[in-house]
């Protein structure tokens, strides 16, 4: 039987009803017992989700104490503030990627969560898909050899009709490309490094000066491996990553969105001994919430993947500086 735990979701948001809701009835991951919306659509929300208790205010959800966690998917400039009021009110927190946006905010919860004894994690759904246990299985085999380079990329077309109020374009909200995509690719290389880089460059597009990013690209050293990255708002759907060592290289052509494929992703593998192409099927964000509930269900987190989530945070803080 799978891990569950009682959630309370801090947003009316577009990704909590597309993908996280119903991942969590589909992984029978716990109740949905309430939203909560600051601008007023809890109420419509909840009676279009089937959630029991709709809030005017994250407060009033907070005080629930039927609610044992929360998953929070406000904008990224709002996750610190959220996450910081939620572990305060014990509660565990599931927060959307990525989950700050300084490193010093990280930092405080590191502090708030040592206290409270509850469980933090970040939302990155892609961690939990078993292409990725199939992709850190060539790597530590020795299939793949010692890692030379990885190159990711994630683009999308971000609606930018007239009157689209998105979140992603506004700075004040933690906008920006490198933010909203670049970090799976950012990501990416600290599950495979296991490791922070000792080197960082990048060049960001701006449509404004000052304003958010809109195409970044990024290329860093970890030890004697490189990686390079580039993400957008401008182009059709793109998410592949390939992973090259000195014996072999696979090639992962739906790395972080193989939901967008009914949850089969493709894996090619390249070695002195030919090419092999490998088909893995999995529910990305039904193992994410069930992840998330069975370490709520343990008492702790799992430290590997806080380590990912600090080296991300980390290596993202960075790449902005390096593109300011
Ligand atoms: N893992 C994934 O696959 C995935 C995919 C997409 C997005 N995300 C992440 O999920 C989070 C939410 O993204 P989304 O696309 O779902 O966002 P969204 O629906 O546009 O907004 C989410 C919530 O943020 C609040 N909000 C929106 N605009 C605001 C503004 N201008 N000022 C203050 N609050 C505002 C609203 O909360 P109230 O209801 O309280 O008003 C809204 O319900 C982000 O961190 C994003 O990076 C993750």
């Amino acid at each position: 039987m799978s891990a569950s735990t009682a959630w309370g979701v801090i947003g009316a948001a577009r990704i909590a009803r597309q993908q996280v809701i119903p991942a969590i009835r589909r992984a029978s991951a716990g109740e949905i017992l309430a939203v909560s919306s600051a601008s007023g659509k809890a109420h419509a929300y909840a009676a279009e989700e089937g959630i029991e208790r709709a809030y005017g205010s994250h407060e009033e959800l907070l005080a629930d104490p039927d609610v044992e966690s929360v998953y929070i998917a406000l904008p990224n400039g709002a996750h610190a503030e959220w996450i910081g009021k939620a572990v305060a009110a014990g509660k565990h927190v599931l927060c959307e990627k990525p989950i700050v946006t300084d490193p010093a905010d990280l930092a405080a919860v590191e502090r708030a969560t040592a206290n409270a004894g509850v469980v933090v994690a970040e939302a990155f759904m892609y961690r939990h898909h078993p292409q990725v246990a199939e992709l850190r299985r060539l790597l530590t085999d020795g299939t793949l050899g010692d890692l030379v380079a990885v190159e990711a990329r994630l683009h999308f077309a971000l609606d930018r009709r007239e009157g689209a109020d998105d979140i992603r374009l506004d700075l004040a909200q933690g906008g920006g490309s490198l933010l909203d995509v670049g970090c799976y690719p950012v990501d990416l290389f600290g599950l495979v490094t296991r490791a922070e880089p000792d080197e960082v460059h990048a060049v960001a597009v701006r449509e404004r000066e000052g304003d958010v990013d809109t195409r970044f690209a990024g290329a860093l050293r970890y030890g004697t491996a490189v990686a390079t990255f580039d993400c957008s708002f401008d182009a059709p759907f793109r998410n592949t990553a390939t992973v090259i060592g000195t014996k072999g290289a696979v090639t992962l052509s739906d790395v972080f969105r193989a939901d967008r494929h009914g949850g089969t992703a493709s894996l090619v593998l390249e070695t002195e001994t030919g090419r092999q192409e490998l088909a893995v099927e999995g529910d990305q964000y039904a193992a994410e919430v069930s992840a998330f509930a069975g370490w709520v269900r343990q008492g702790r987190r799992d430290e590997a993947d806080w380590a990912l989530t600090t080296a991300t945070t980390a290596t993202l803080a960075r790449l902005a500086q390096a593109a300011a």
